[in-house]
């Protein structure tokens, strides 16, 4: 059952609850590498790269209990600090272990996470960092060696801003002999979710959310609690899909107050938007009006909802440029918008869309998570009926995306 059938042309209308962060859950589970006492999480997203994370995990002895949305992992003695390239290949994210791995064993063997459909990205500067911390690490038949003795603080000035680098470094300074001071660090939402989950096991970390933290390394981290933050990507993927698909929604369990960007950018396209603490409701009563986005670190335009927005452009009315400035080859969906009859020039980093009165639906092909996210949105304003393949890749990032979407009325089935 790889396939979705959507059959377009029908505004959403409903209520759905938002889901846990797939991009929190991933490193705050990492986290438990750090501590030999329980970590309790609970709003953990059900998704394959929460499993595949899982299984990372108990490959390296931490006990892993698992039920519908609540995990518990204890990492009493760390067996084997190992991330195979066979993990590691179908999930970047797995390179969240290093920093952990080394700052708790002294050792880590993580493969190079290797190419991706979305670009090179390489882990210069979570390798960069450690070694600044005192890590050893060389490259050995496409693994990571990295061993230290105790890690010590160190002032580290990224090149760039790299979420999973950041996070690395913060998790790894959190057992550091003395204080590390990240400086242009990643002030995503999930990094500030994680300091808050490393806080509650007794780390000492000040500044998560701005671009320096203040990390003052401590010998040893407990057990702790943690609810993991909701997803600001899934939130505005609905948020998208709503404003193209016309109609009015309400997301639940949501966190306004990370989706800044997203909701101003909605607001252009035309549609009203009411929030509460932890509640989004989005009306659009007639066609968007072209909105253009450019990507760029938090608190700036996610690029993770760049392919969404280019679905909402495809039907727009007007123009919209589309600018990706994060990865330099994710413009995938274009091609495959182009399939359902999307007006779309590429130039460089940016797509010229044009906006047009309909699209039709037919088969497409999905190629990365967020891509995929776009073509289930174009698809559900287009007219007649679209399959979209391999999506095994929403199942990665989206929990019961059909589910909630037929909770809004969408016509949407898998099928194999
Ligand atoms: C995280 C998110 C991903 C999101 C991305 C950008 C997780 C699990 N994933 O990915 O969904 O799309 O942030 O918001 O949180 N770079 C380097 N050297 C490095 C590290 C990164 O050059 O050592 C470059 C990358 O190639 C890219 C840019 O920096 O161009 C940002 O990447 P980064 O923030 O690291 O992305 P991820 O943390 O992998």
């Amino acid at each position: 059952m790889d396939k979705l059938k959507i059959t377009g042309g029908r505004p959403l209308e409903g209520e759905v609850q938002v889901s846990g962060a797939k991009n929190a859950a991933l490193p705050i589970m990492c986290a438990a590498l750090l501590s030999a006492k329980p970590l309790a999480l609970t709003n953990v997203p059900r998704l394959r790269d929460v499993s595949t994370m899982a299984r990372l995990l108990a490959q390296m002895g931490v006990a892993v209990e698992r039920s519908e949305h609540s995990t518990v992992l204890h990492a009493k003695a760390i067996t084997d600090p190992t991330a195979t390239y066979e993990l590691v290949k179908t999930m970047r994210a797995s390179v969240l272990v290093l920093g952990p791995l080394l700052a708790r064993c002294g050792e880590a063997k993580v493969s190079l996470p290797g190419g991706c459909a979305i670009g090179a990205r390489p882990v210069d500067q979570h390798v960069k960092g450690l070694q600044a911390m005192g890590a050893t690490i060389s490259i050995e038949h496409g693994y990571m060696q990295a061993s230290a003795r105790r890690l010590r603080g160190a002032r580290i000035v990224m090149d760039l801003v790299t979420v999973t680098g950041t996070e690395n470094l913060m998790m790894a300074a959190a057992l550091a002999e003395g204080e590390t001071l990240l400086e242009n660090a990643a002030r995503e939402p999930e990094v500030l979710d994680l300091a808050r989950c490393l806080g509650a096991m007794g780390a000492k970390i000040e500044g998560a959310g701005s671009d320096v933290i203040r990390i003052q390394g401590v010998r040893s981290l407990g057990g702790a609690e943690h609810r993991v933050m909701p997803d600001r990507i899934e939130t505005g993927t609905y948020l998208a899909a709503a404003a193209a698909a016309g109609g009015k929604i309400r997301l639940t369990g949501a966190a306004p107050k990370t989706l800044d960007a997203t909701l101003d950018k909605l607001r252009e396209a035309g549609s009203k938007i009411i929030v509460t603490e932890s509640s989004i409701e989005i009306e659009t009563a007639r066609r968007p009006v072209a909105v253009s986005v450019r990507t760029a670190p938090y608190p700036a335009f996610a690029t993770d909802m760049q392919a969404q927005f280019m679905a909402l452009a495809c039907v727009a009315d007007g123009t919209a440029l589309i600018t990706e400035t994060i990865f330099e080859n994710r413009f995938m969906h274009a091609i495959e918008l182009q399939r359902l009859g999307a007006d779309i020039r590429l130039e460089g980093n940016t797509a010229v869309v044009r906006g047009v009165e309909r699209l039709q639906g037919a088969g497409v092909m999905a190629t990365d998570l967020r891509a995929s996210a776009g073509l289930v949105i174009a698809a559900l304003v287009a007219e007649g009926d679209t399959v979209v393949d391999r999506i095994y890749h929403l199942d990665r990032g989206y929990e019961g995306l059909e589910k909630k979407l037929g909770l809004l009325g969408a016509r949407i089935e898998r099928i194999a």
